[in-house]
């Protein structure tokens, strides 16, 4: 019997490898995090692994010059860039995936629910994203100094200068401040239709085949890291953290996240790093899976036959976080 499978799947590889590579797996596209760049050596790793493993095409879209228009380009027309981008990439026309860092998730989504006449999106694969909002400046380091922006930043934060040119106020949530929120956050009330509904962006994002959504548990940038998960604080006040299930977004379907769990597509999957901290063995369990079309299962199959180089750098980490 061992030597059966041990010839299946053989035949397997054999089979696998003189197919060209590309049949096998529709093409994956990345957007990174803030302060980071497509040819940052952490993102081009962690695309080229991810299409090595995967055979299928990764692609890194980069945003305007990449680092500083990270931080300064408004959402809508960060993500404007991303819908032509993806829309004159001919490779992408028969459907792609998405695998979002952090802030590159909300450009991600934008794309996926605001992207008129994109080609179809299958499967989101996003990690640390910021979904229902943050309530601090990410990337604060000192705490002095996080402490004078905060003052600063809060004082305006949700002032039309402040929101044109600091990007992370698109989608910063100061739950005891929901009227300013409401007002005059310009980009997250729109992607996570709110205040005003879009059905269009529900019926685009509800259309994903699988939505993973994963969570650092030493995550220390996101406030609350249960943002990941479409979790957040309470409306008016800041504990308990609710999780995505209690939170109105989800109740009341604003987006299309609670039919896509109760359909079984919604995977909440938490990790132990720190932001954007992920193994190869993360990544082969959580991200490869949906990047490969028809879930052929070869990595599954790879993974259990013991002392294969497959698995000998399963522990080996990127840090997908340009600051550090
Ligand atoms: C909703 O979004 C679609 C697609 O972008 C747009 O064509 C439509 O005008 C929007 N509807 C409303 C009511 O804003
Ligand atoms: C995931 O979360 C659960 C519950 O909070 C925790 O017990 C578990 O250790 C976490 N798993 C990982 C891999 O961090």
């Amino acid at each position: 019997m061992a030597s059966n499978n041990h010839f299946l799947l053989m035949f397997a590889v054999a089979v696998l490898s003189f197919l060209p590579r590309t049949s096998l797996s529709i093409p994956f596209v990345v957007f990174h995090g803030i302060s980071d760049k497509c040819n940052n050596k952490g993102i081009s790793q962690f695309t080229s692994l991810l299409s090595d493993w995967s055979g299928a095409q990764g692609h890194c879209i980069e945003i305007g010059n990449g680092a500083l228009d990270s931080w300064t380009m408004p959402f809508f027309e960060q993500t404007a860039i991303a819908c032509e981008k993806v829309k004159s990439m001919s490779e992408l026309s028969g459907g792609y995936n998405i695998v979002g860092l952090s802030q590159g998730n909300l450009v991600g989504r934008g794309v996926i629910e605001l992207c008129d006449g994109g080609p179809p999106v299958r499967n989101f694969v996003s990690l640390a994203g910021p979904h229902a909002g943050i309530a601090a400046i990410p990337l604060c380091k000192s705490a002095w100094f996080c402490i004078l922006v905060d003052s600063l930043i809060e004082l305006a934060v949700y002032s039309n200068y402040v929101q044109e040119h600091l990007a992370p106020t698109n989608y910063i949530k100061i739950p005891t401040d929901l009227d300013s929120y409401e007002n005059g956050c310009k980009f997250l009330p729109v992607l996570n239709n709110e205040f005003h509904k879009n059905s269009t962006y529900k019926k685009r994002f509800s259309s994903l085949e699988n939505l993973v959504l994963i969570k650092f548990e030493n995550d220390v940038v996101l406030v609350p890291k249960e943002t990941s998960w479409f979790g957040y604080f309470p409306d008016g006040s800041w504990d308990p953290i609710l999780p995505a299930q209690e939170t109105t977004l989800y109740t009341e379907d604003w987006i299309g996240l609670k039919t896509l769990d109760e359909a079984g597509k919604v995977k909440f999957v938490n990790v132990s790093g720190s932001h954007l901290e992920v193994s190869y063995g993360e990544m082969k369990d959580y991200i490869l899976p949906y990047l490969l079309e028809n879930s052929i299962a070869l990595p599954r199959l790879s993974k259990s036959s013991h002392a294969s180089a497959w698995s000998s750098h399963d522990g080996k980490k990127l840090k997908l976080y340009a600051s550090d």
